[in-house]
């Protein structure tokens, strides 16, 4: 039911707020203001509900408000407002750790926290250069990420991400790393549903780099196991066993960016056990608390872990973290959020639903200006016609006219409208979200 009985709150000041990842001029002339949420809506300012086609930012997998959640971080806000996470800690932060845990494959057995994606990416990467340099590979420095990755925007994630607006303004980046290929192709993979058949030989061309750079200087590859962020790239068949099939030839170590693919988005608590295959590292964020309380962290293999704790007892075994690592409201809402997924069983829903919500997708295939649908799980990226006026235009229009003519919420990147619904989405929705977004292609063809 959309949420009812709330006052719009509109600010009659729109200046001080610098918006992240918005422009703020077209923005603030016609501002896309929400007041409220309940499970699968928003309400928008003027009070109208909102279909959450996009988890808000790929995070609410448990849908919106969702009571267990708020009573949670209730409690927790009025028991324990803050504990230091230096050389003290909350009990449910290694409750949570150990439910993360036992929800990733094989030894990933130890959880580092932190607040966002984008530390999660450079906590990753630093403990890899930490493990190398400890285990006496300190040459070990290079990084690996893949053209149009994305890992949030710390001078890490951006310089192993592969998306250039997020470079380019940011000048060298850090020194010493390189890029494999991205995997799409259009002429190859056009309307796939699921893995595409063909590119599974792209993650061949790590030994080119290793070629070039030698291993002994290699330290770890970073990927997001589906690329989300630039629009909704499925790893294809196979892809995913070679790259780490040719990192344990090499002693590289393999991290999977799980950010928006962990919790339940692919139909499996994270994508390594969708693929078979057990990376190093996984970073985490939204899903873990379905977006409500900022959180992210890394799930290290027992092996890394260990490595580190050799040294004598009383001496710091890494020299990173945050103020907020593992906040107690974050891990309030953590325990609470992998709850519901337990309980109401949304990870085998998903997986469930993922046929029903390919089809449906794909039905929108003839529609003009449509170039390619891809879906992969609870995802859907849809490539529309660029605008002759530049790339973006049509992309925009369309987020614009869904949220104010079909009061629908979709996240669009360059011309690529994704949908990315929370998981308690009902074959009904889906069905109103396709409806919805037909019209929206129509409207800005
Ligand atoms: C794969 C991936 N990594 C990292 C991030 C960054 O997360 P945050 O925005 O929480 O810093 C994102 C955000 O969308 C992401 O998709």
């Amino acid at each position: 039911m959309p949420p009812t009985g709330l006052a719009s709150s509109v600010p009659n000041d729109l200046e001080a707020y610098w918006l992240p990842f918005t422009p703020n001029r077209a923005f603030k002339k016609a501002p896309r203001l929400l007041v409220a949420a309940n499970d699968m809506h928003y309400t928008a300012s003027d009070g109208r509900a909102v279909l959450d086609a996009a988890a808000g930012l790929w995070c609410c997998n448990a849908g919106h408000n969702r009571a267990p959640i708020v009573e949670a971080i209730r409690h927790s806000a009025g028991t324990l407002d803050y504990s230091p996470p230096f050389q003290f800690a909350n009990p449910q932060a290694f409750e949570l750790a150990s439910r993360i845990a036992a929800l990733a494959p094989g030894d990933l057995d130890h959880v580092f926290f932190c607040n966002s994606g984008s530390e999660a990416v450079d906590s990753a990467l630093k403990i890899a250069l930490a493990y190398h340099n400890i285990a006496g590979q300190g040459a070990r420095t290079r990084l690996i990420g893949r053209e149009r990755g994305y890992h949030g925007v710390g001078f890490g994630g951006i310089s192993v991400g592969g998306i250039v607006n997020k470079r380019k303004m940011c000048g060298t980046l850090l020194a010493g790393v390189d890029h494999l290929p991205h995997t799409y192709s259009r002429e190859h993979q056009a309307f796939t549903k699921g893995e595409p058949d063909w590119g599974a030989h792209l993650a061949d061309d790590l030994e080119r780099i290793v070629a070039l750079h030698d291993a002994s200087t290699i330290a770890a590859v970073i990927v997001e196991p589906m690329a989300g962020s630039t629009g909704v790239l499925p790893p294809p068949k196979d892809y995913l066993k070679k790259l780490r099939a040719i990192c344990d030839k090499y002693g590289i170590l393999l991290i999977f960016d799980e950010v928006i693919t962990g919790f339940g988005r692919l139909g499996f608590a994270f994508a390594a056990e969708r693929y078979g295959v057990v990376p190093d590292m996984i970073t985490f964020a939204k899903g873990v608390t379905s977006g409500t309380v900022p959180m992210g962290g890394v799930i290290v293999r027992a092996g890394i872990y260990d490595a580190f704790m050799r040294g004598p007892e009383h001496v710091i075994e890494l020299f990173h973290g945050y103020t907020y690592s593992a906040h107690p409201l974050a891990c309030a809402a953590g325990l609470a959020t992998l709850n519901l997924y337990r309980e109401e069983k949304l990870f085998e829903r998903a997986k469930a639903l993922e046929p029903m919500f390919a089809d449906a997708v794909m039905g929108l295939k003839s529609l003009p200006g449509v170039l390619d649908i891809r879906t992969l799980g609870i995802v859907a990226g849809i490539d529309l016609a660029p605008h002759p006026d530049g790339v973006g235009k049509r992309g925009t229009a369309a987020m614009e006219h869904a949220f104010h003519k079909e009061d629908l919420l979709v996240r669009t990147t360059g011309d690529t409208i994704a949908l990315s619904p929370p998981l308690i989405v009902s074959e009904a929705q889906i069905g109103e979200i396709v409806e919805k977004v037909g019209r929206v292609i129509k409207a800005v063809s």
